[in-house]
């Protein structure tokens, strides 16, 4: 954490008293913290406090200080590597998720490009209401790390979960998260994701249901964890990442040449993309049209290359990561995959179970092995299933320390 730039929001909730501990712990690791507090939270515990512990100026309103406001927002966003909101109530979580921007530290989060991590704080029934567990959900399938909350005893005199994690745990996350920042520092990934189209006609391909999210989850997983990443691409309606090379493909061979070509100085492949096995034989330059009544049209398939299968065949140093969904039986194909394709890790899902599979903001996986090993994940947003892979490609690249961590 030495010299890190962390910026801790924190709002108005009873929990706020221990954001003196958050920021003293994270001071003593050795991070350059800096507080932005709402008003609400002002109220319960004095801005002077947080500003002795930070040993930094405390940011609580967006005019107070006219010389710096027009930057100030901007300034503290653009220089954070990391924040975390501890206490995040109720209303900060719904107004990130709407994008507000009514306050200094709204203001601030909604230009932040870095991690945000958010420790929420609340009522145990203002949690469970479906408007707060909505925002989580898609402030989660943003990207943002939640930690927490906890259950207990509530000052509100509730029993369940809402109270605010522990700030201990809190700065162990951000220490593991910028510990894993440097997992696969010097390292080039390549990741490919969403399903192909093969066109039969101007109008028409042959496609499948591939979303592309569980590829675009690895390849973010793969940049937080300092690999340089490239994201060969299916079409999808997905955005591309920052700070990861966009490749857009639309056909299996397009997608070969991609890979190919980058696979001698590439450390790392994962082949999440949902490759068409067959692609029409000849594909029309004019707009197919209908046959008579009743007639039968045949369409001709030819077999594409099965790219995994030809990088499993030469590769040298490289890990190899391939998929494998299934309909049935998924681990005895998954295994079958595993063996015939030689890759290092596959990832077997049986794309059927609810919560699993294409389109789905969650997944359930297994890792394979090739010694045997297998690891069962429960079901999980892909973005943790992804942290989880990256950390086991890691451990296939002999990292060090990655064990102990997982
Ligand atoms: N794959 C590939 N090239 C292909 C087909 C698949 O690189 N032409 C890769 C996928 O990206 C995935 C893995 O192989 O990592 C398994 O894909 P899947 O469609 O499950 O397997 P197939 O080998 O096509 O077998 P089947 O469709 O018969 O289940």
């Amino acid at each position: 954490m030495k010299d890190k730039f962390v910026l801790v929001g924190v709002t108005g909730g009873i929990a706020a008293y221990k954001a003196a501990e958050v920021v003293s712990r994270l001071r003593k690791l050795g991070a350059d913290v800096h507080v932005v507090m709402t008003k609400e939270a002002a109220q319960f515990i004095a801005p002077l406090t947080l500003q002795s512990l930070s040993a930094n100026p405390v940011h609580v309103e967006m005019f107070a200080e006219p010389k710096l406001w027009n930057v100030e927002h901007i300034a503290l966003a653009e220089r954070a590597e990391a924040a975390v909101v501890a206490p995040a109530t109720a209303n900060i979580i719904a107004k990130l998720a709407v994008g507000l921007a009514d306050d200094l530290l709204s203001t601030v989060l909604l230009a932040l490009r870095s991690p945000l991590f958010l420790a929420p704080a609340m009522n145990h029934w203002m949690y469970h209401h479906p408007a707060t567990q909505e925002n989580l959900k898609r402030l989660r399938e943003r990207s943002v790390h939640l930690i927490g909350p906890a259950a207990g005893f509530q000052a509100c005199g509730t029993d369940g979960d809402g109270r605010m994690s522990e700030p201990p745990e809190i700065v162990e996350e951000l220490e593991r998260f910028f510990r894993g920042r440097q997992l696969l520092k010097g390292k080039k990934a390549l990741v490919t994701a969403g399903g192909t189209q093969e066109p039969l006609d101007p109008v028409r391909y042959i496609g499948n249901r591939s979303s592309g999210r569980m590829g675009y989850a690895i390849a973010q997983a793969l940049q937080e964890a300092g690999a340089e990443t490239v994201l060969v691409s299916g079409p999808t309606s997905l955005e591309p990442l920052s700070q990861v090379e966009h490749v857009p493909v639309m056909t299996a061979l397009q997608m070969r040449d991609q890979v190919l070509k980058r696979f001698p100085e590439t450390d790392i492949v994962i082949k999440a993309a949902a490759v068409a096995d067959y692609r029409p034989a000849v594909q029309s330059e004019q707009k197919i049209k209908k046959q008579g009544e009743g007639e039968i049209l045949h369409l001709e398939l030819i077999p594409n290359p099965d790219i995994l299968a030809e990088l499993g065949r030469s590769k040298t140093r490289q890990v190899l990561v391939g998929f494998a969904a299934e309909t049935e039986e998924l681990i005895k194909h998954a295994q079958d995959k595993m063996l015939r394709k030689n890759v290092d890790l596959l990832v077997a899902n049986d794309v059927t179970r609810p919560g699993a599979g294409f389109g789905s903001p969650t997944n359930i996986v297994s890792f394979l092995f090739p010694d045997g090993r297998r690891i069962d994940l429960p079901q999980q947003d892909k973005i943790e299933i992804a942290r989880k892979l990256v950390q086991e490609i890691a451990v296939l690249l002999g990292v060090k320390g990655v064990k102990e961590e997982i």
